[in-house]
């Protein structure tokens, strides 16, 4: 690719809003979702590994980062009005353009073609790599729950061998921690490669990819039930959580002053992710235009609320030390002494993580397809299913890249890269309100973000500060997320850039073709 204006024209060409839409029409998803499916798609996408996981180690810090102690709600209210603003400006622009790719097709229509893919790539961080997140606790959940009912599990689930369950870089850890020879608790392949899977992660991944197939109006039902028995725990851990509070617990409130309560805040941010996947679905709405503000924002709120009160029970019942990483609110209840309640969070917990998994595995394809649309990505990965009208292949191929990286990525670098991505993607979505407000003043907006360009330029601000701030301590990720850029340049140099050239040049053709006939 020689470097001229030529390409310069091309990286910055647009697809506008009226395109956007008419292609969109001529979708072949269904149009199934009204507003309170959308709801359930928001929780079910929110509520999920970063309350029932994370929270314990945004309280707690981990090894490049200090943690909030019991100031962590101050973190939550943080995390949220970075995402307010986002959520606001999202909103104007799904109501504006109702079509699916979230910030991948808003970025197509305000910043032009390679800012599109760049965004595209940098949202499968978010969905894709998110998932890893995902499924990883989700095992660490089963294991909780399966100790629940010892007494009626046979041994061979109870004493499921560790390799089985955990990726090799736990393993070495765990035997780092604990002295113990990693030849002694996994098998090597030609006693030089270590095999440790999470066949809990592999297995739910493949169930759910399975259902996605099957199609989004079942996947959404399925999502309902998960995510009503996941607030019924939430509500019943909070009550009952409540009335062990002891006040002392809140003292020191900041342990680690401000430098703890913002790293709280990029990590518990992971715990608000998945609002913006309502809008990947909106080729898939009946009425986007009304539901997907109320949708959106309803679900952040709803959030917001439910996570402070988690966090005022959690650090106000279990000492600031003793608050656990692994499975912190389960175990708060065994701190209390009601085992029997710790073993029913844990499966609030797997409903919300399976929730949270199959969400993110909607919006992952939803994107990709989006993506093969435009010619970024082989054609050949759009097939729609001719029985279930799903888009399979792509629905495999996300089932199992996330198999494939869970055997290699731990849980809190995947957590730190997919928060870095949808950062990212916050960012673009208020530039691109503050340049569609330019671009195209007049057309429909059903939703507008007040106090424009206030609150975008705020959205920018509190979600790019966020984000610098914790790169200075997360120096393990914040090397990852630049290399995971680069790659998504390569792929578009030498693929992306010269599809778009040929689709363009063949459209001449044809358009050529039609003015010479009707000459
Ligand atoms: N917000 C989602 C979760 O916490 C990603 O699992």
């Amino acid at each position: 690719m020689k470097f001229d204006n030529n390409v310069i024209n091309n990286l910055l060409k647009k697809r506008s809003a009226d395109d956007l839409i008419a292609t969109s029409k001529k979708s072949e998803l269904k149009k199934t979702l009204n507003v309170f499916d959308l709801i359930v798609i928001g929780m079910g996408a929110v509520v999920g590994t970063g309350i029932f996981t994370i929270i314990g180690s945004a309280i707690q810090g981990g090894p490049e980062g200090l943690g909030a102690g019991p100031a962590i709600i101050v973190s939550m209210v943080l995390a949220a009005i970075a995402c307010v603003f986002s959520a606001l400006c999202y909103s104007e622009i799904a109501a504006m353009i109702p079509v699916a790719g979230s910030a991948y097709t808003y970025t197509y229509a305000t910043m032009g073609e390679f800012m599109a893919w760049m965004v595209g790539w940098v949202l499968m961080l978010e969905y894709a790599i998110g998932n890893i997140t995902v499924a990883s606790a989700w095992t660490g959940y089963l294991v909780q729950f399966l100790k629940g009912f010892k007494h009626l599990m046979p041994d061979f689930i109870l004493n499921f061998p560790m390799w089985l369950r955990n990726d090799y870089r736990y393993m070495f850890a765990f035997c780092d921690k604990y002295g113990l020879d990693p030849h002694t608790q996994m098998p090597y392949l030609f006693d030089k490669i270590p095999i440790a899977i999470n066949l809990p992660a592999i297995f739910i991944v493949l169930v759910l990819t399975m259902l996605l197939i099957r199609g989004v109006k079942e996947s959404t039902r399925v999502a309902s039930i998960m995510v009503g028995i996941n607030m019924f725990m939430i509500l019943s851990f909070i009550c009952v959580g409540a009335f062990y509070v002891k006040p002392e617990n809140w003292t020191p409130f900041a342990p680690n002053g401000f430098e703890g309560i913002f790293m709280g805040a990029f990590i518990i941010f992971f715990a608000y992710i998945g609002f913006d996947a309502i809008s990947t679905t909106a080729e898939e709405t009946e009425n986007p235009q009304r539901d997907l503000p109320i949708a959106i924002i309803g679900t952040l709120v709803l959030c917001t609320i439910l996570y402070v009160l988690v966090a005022l029970v959690l650090t106000g019942t279990v000492p600031l030390n003793h608050i656990d990483t692994q499975a912190p609110i389960a175990h708060a209840m065994r701190m209390i002494n009601k085992d029997w309640f710790a073993g029913l969070i844990s499966i609030g917990a797997l409903c919300a993580l399976t929730s949270v998994l199959l969400i993110y595995q909607l919006g992952t394809t939803r994107i990709l397809y989006a993506m093969s649309r435009d010619r970024f990505l082989p054609k050949s990965l759009r097939l729609i299913h001719r029985k279930f009208r799903t888009p399979h292949v792509l629905t495999w191929i996300s089932g199992i890249v996330v198999i494939v990286c869970s055997l290699f990525m731990d849980l809190s670098i995947s957590a730190e890269l997919c928060n870095f991505g949808t950062f990212t993607s916050f960012i673009i979505i208020c530039i691109a309100v503050l340049i569609l407000r330019k671009t195209e003043p007049d057309r429909p907006r059903p939703f507008k973000v007040p106090f424009t360009p206030l609150f975008p330029i705020l959205g920018i601000l509190t979600c790019g500060g966020l984000m610098l701030y914790s790169m200075k301590f997360l120096t393990t990720s914040s090397l990852y997320f630049p290399l995971w850029l680069v790659m998504g340049l390569l792929i578009y140099v030498t693929y992306g850039y010269k599809q778009k050239r040929l689709e363009e040049k063949i459209r001449l053709t044809r358009s050529n073709k039609v003015k010479s006939l009707v000459k």
